[in-house]
């Protein structure tokens, strides 16, 4: 297999970890959060959301978690943005990545933000090219890539529309969303495969939610067909509140002991992940699905 030798991890826990929690983490522990993460050696942390407070409460206090935290130089700090509204919360906030989302089906994009993929394509376009004037770096996310929980599979054609849509926009990055946690191997090497005859691997990154226990799997098998961004979240939260069935996100803790393991370089220290961890499970009162928090416990 081809091992790349360095990787970059774009940790999500704050955002994609605490939309779908109940227990709302009040906005000083997020802030003291975020503040270990950023002391852990990740470079990239995806703090909260803009959007509607009614629809994800858990990140109701958007604007004071961005303005509340220690920004470490040298670390990215990004937020979902649905609408101008949210856009202009996130400049008012500092943030120094925009990422904009939408979905590969229909069902899932009109559940998720309201709109028909049509009416979702000149709202993002204009968010991208407003954030880039405002010297912000841009992330696009296409959810439900590889199963959608109202649609089911598909089509890897739709992926390629959509992706071309998203980098005509002009954004920096594009990730790649299981959103249901239901892609395995083999089908990552299949949508891959097509994919990268279109786009350059290192604009492109993979969302692993850890439904089935099939994340690191499909990362192996991402990795070794040139991917070499991953998002994940620490101690396996996160979840999507308009993707019935959705976990976590694969733990970001879990794949560094991998990653690290194979001499593969994340510049992430797993000692200080670990607290950051141990700190949330803490707040939200529950046991986390990471392999690396329970060992860690076991002494
Ligand atoms: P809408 O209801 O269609 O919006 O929501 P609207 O423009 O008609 O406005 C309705 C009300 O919302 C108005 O308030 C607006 O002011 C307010 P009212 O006049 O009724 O009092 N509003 C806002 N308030 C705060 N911030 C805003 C905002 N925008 C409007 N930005 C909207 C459209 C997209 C905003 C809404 O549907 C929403 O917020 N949805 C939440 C979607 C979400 O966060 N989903 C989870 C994240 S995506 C994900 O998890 C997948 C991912 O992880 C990748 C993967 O796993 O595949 C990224
Ligand atoms: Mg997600």
């Amino acid at each position: 297999m081809n091992w790349p030798s360095n990787i970059t991890i774009k940790e999500v826990g704050p955002r994609d970890g605490l939309q779908n929690e109940r227990t709302l983490i009040s906005t000083e522990d997020k802030i003291k959060w975020i503040n270990l993460l950023s002391a852990s050696g990740l470079k990239h942390i995806e703090i909260t959301s803009f959007v509607n407070p009614k629809w994800i409460p858990a990140l109701a206090d958007s604007i004071q978690v961005a303005k509340g935290i220690n920004r470490v130089e040298g670390v990215s700090y990004s937020a979902l943005v649905p609408n101008q509204y949210g856009l202009s919360h996130a400049l008012e906030s500092n943030i120094d990545e925009v990422a904009v989302f939408m979905s590969a089906t229909e069902a899932h994009n009109k559940n998720n933000i309201n709109k028909s993929i049509d009416q979702t394509i000149p709202i993002l376009s204009e968010l991208v090219k407003d954030a880039t004037s405002a010297g912000k770096k841009t992330r696009g996310y296409l959810s439900t890539v590889f199963g959608c929980p109202y649609e089911g599979k598909v089509a890897i054609d739709q992926v390629i529309r959509l992706s071309e849509s998203l980098f005509d926009m002009g954004i920096d990055e594009l990730s790649l969303g299981d959103t249901i946690g239901k892609a395995n191997p083999r089908q990552v090497e299949v949508l891959l495969s097509t994919l990268l005859k279109h786009f350059p691997a290192d604009k492109l990154a993979l969302h692993f939610h850890d439904t089935r226990g099939t994340a690191l799997a499909n990362i192996l098998i991402s990795l070794d067909m040139g991917i070499t961004t991953f998002d994940s979240s620490v101690g396996g939260l996160g979840g999507c509140p308009y993707a019935p069935g959705a976990s976590g996100n694969v733990a970001t803790d879990d794949l560094i002991y991998m990653l690290d393991s194979m001499g593969i370089h994340t510049g992430i220290n797993q000692k200080k992940l670990l607290d950051a961890a141990k700190y949330i499970q803490k707040k939200l009162g529950k046991s986390l699905n990471s392999h690396s928090l329970k060992v860690y416990y076991s002494g």
